[in-house]
Formats: structure tokens, sequence, C-alpha cells
């Protein structure tokens, strides 16, 4: 029999409120979508794109404007019906990236942005997720990735030491979220703690959540493990780097930092 996925990350006070994510993550200038395409050009791919783990639909809608025929796939239901309200222009399907079937849909990109592939936990949920990919995608497509760097974490403690306070205003109501990294060595997550707090007389809420520590040379054995071949993996320019990508910008060439950006090419 095989393992069963771990339970779904969806359950978080973000995703089930995708109107409150854009106010917490805001992207006004599309960066994340205009990396996302400038790397499709860059190595060519086709129009056919699938966003995997597409969120609120924005970069999906940005690379629908640019000309290619995208399918967004997310697993919050409430994110794709914000996604299909919102960013209008792709088609939104729900979808659980760790193992998935988009029968009749051959796509010639998958692109997967803001750390969505850790939330494959194991190696048996990164193996189902790279098999559906490598499934979905036309011989010669692509696989576009932007990720935290679980390399990063090697012998710096900095996102770890101290809990981070971040607050913002929408729709009047004050929020206040307190966040708690750590890293389980065994388990090889980064697991986050967040409290949220809200001036509204709302009880605080607690979350939950882990990404997978994904080291660059495993991620690198993993997908062409799977018949990709690599063509960039690297930790920046990008668009949640500091200083982050511009347009012209070209790839880098190290691991280091704490992102990590991952451009393969299925092979036959
Ligand atoms: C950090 S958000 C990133 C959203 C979008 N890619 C972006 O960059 O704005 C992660 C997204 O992954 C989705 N997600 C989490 N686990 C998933 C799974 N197993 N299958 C599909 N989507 C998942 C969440 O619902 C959420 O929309």
């Amino acid at each position: 029999m095989s393992e069963p996925l771990s339970q779904p990350a969806t359950a978080n006070l973000l995703t089930d409120n995708p109107e409150l994510y854009e106010a917490r993550f805001p992207d006004p200038e599309r960066l994340a979508g205009r990396w996302a395409e400038d790397c499709l050009r860059r190595y060519g791919a086709g129009p056919r794109v699938l966003d995997l783990g597409c969120g609120t639909g924005r970069d999906a809608a940005h690379l629908h404007r640019a000309g290619r025929t995208v399918t967004g796939a997310d697993l919050s239901d409430a994110m794709l019906a914000y996604a299909r309200a919102q960013h209008p222009g792709p088609e939104y399907v729900r979808a659980d990236l760790r193992q998935f079937a988009l029968p009749g849909r051959e796509f010639d990109a998958v692109v997967c942005l803001d750390s969505a592939l850790l939330y494959c936990h194991t190696n048996a949920e990164l193996d189902g997720c790279l098999a559906s990919v490598r499934r979905s995608l036309a011989p010669g497509g692509l696989l576009v990735a932007e990720m935290r760097n679980g390399a990063f974490f090697l012998g710096r403690t900095e996102l770890l030491d101290a809990p981070r306070v971040n607050g913002f205003t929408w729709r009047g109501v004050a929020y206040e979220s307190t966040t708690t990294l750590y890293v389980d060595r065994t388990a090889q997550l980064l697991r986050r703690t967040r409290v949220w707090t809200a001036d509204d007389g709302s009880e605080p809420a607690e979350q939950r959540s882990a990404w997978r520590l994904l080291f660059p040379l495993e991620l690198r054995h993993m997908v062409a493990s799977h018949g990709f071949e690599v063509l960039a993996l690297y930790d920046g320019p990008g668009p949640r780097t500091e200083p982050e990508w511009r347009e012209g910008d070209a790839p880098g060439a190290v691991t280091d930092a704490d992102r990590l950006h991952l451009v393969a090419r299925r092979l036959n």
C-alpha cells in the first residue's frame, strides 16, 4: 500500500482568506509573475502553463495576460473561488500537488512559486509530485520552481533565534502575527507556529504549518531521477530575494542564500 499523504497544509487563516493573504503579501508590481514569465521566455517554453499551488491566482493571471494559456491548480477551495472571481482568465482546478492527474491536458511548463513545492513533506510526496509534473508535461517541457533553500539554515540561526512580529491593517482591523520557526531535523522540516491577534475582539488563533527543508544537491538528484535535466539552480536574483530580481537580470550561479530557483527540462 502506498504511504498516505500527510495532513494538507491548507487549514490556515491566510489561505482561507485570500484577500487577507494578498493584503499581507502584496505584490502590486507582479514581480513573481514577471520573473516566471521571464524564465519561461529565457528557456523557450511553449504557451501552455500549469501554475501549481496557484494561491490567489495573481501569478496565473499575469501569465495569462502575457499571452499564455494557463491552468491554476490549488487544494484550497477558498483560494480557487477567489482566483476565479478576482484573477479571471486562467482555468482554475482543484488538485493536490503531491499527486495529481489532469486528464486531457498537456502543458509546456509547470510553475510552482513561493515554496508551494515544499508542502511535499516526505520523499514519497516529493516523488508523487515530480512524477505528476512529468506526466503533465509535454516532452521538453519546463518545471520552474521558487522556494526556500534548506541549505541556508546550515550554520545560520538568524531566522530561528527570535519570534518575528508583523502587523498590518485590513478593512479597519489591525492584525498582528507572531511567527516562530524551528528546524525539525528528524523530519527535515521547517516548522512554523504563528499566533494571530486582531483588535476586533476575536480570540487569538494559533496555526501550525511546515515546509520541507530541501538541499540543492538533493533537489537536483530528485529532479534528475524523475527524468529532468536541471538547466538552472541558484539562490538569486528572484522575486523574493534581497535585492529583488529586475528585468534583464541573469540567473545566479550559487545556492547559498535563503531562496532556491529551479529550472528543469523534461527529457524526451
Ligand atoms: C504560499 S502559497 C503560494 C501561492 C502562490 N503560488 C503565490 O506565490 O502567491 C501556497 C499555496 O499552496 C497551496 N497548497 C498547499 N498545499 C497544497 C497541496 N497539497 N496541493 C495544492 N496546493 C497546496 C495553498 O492553498 C496556497 O494557496
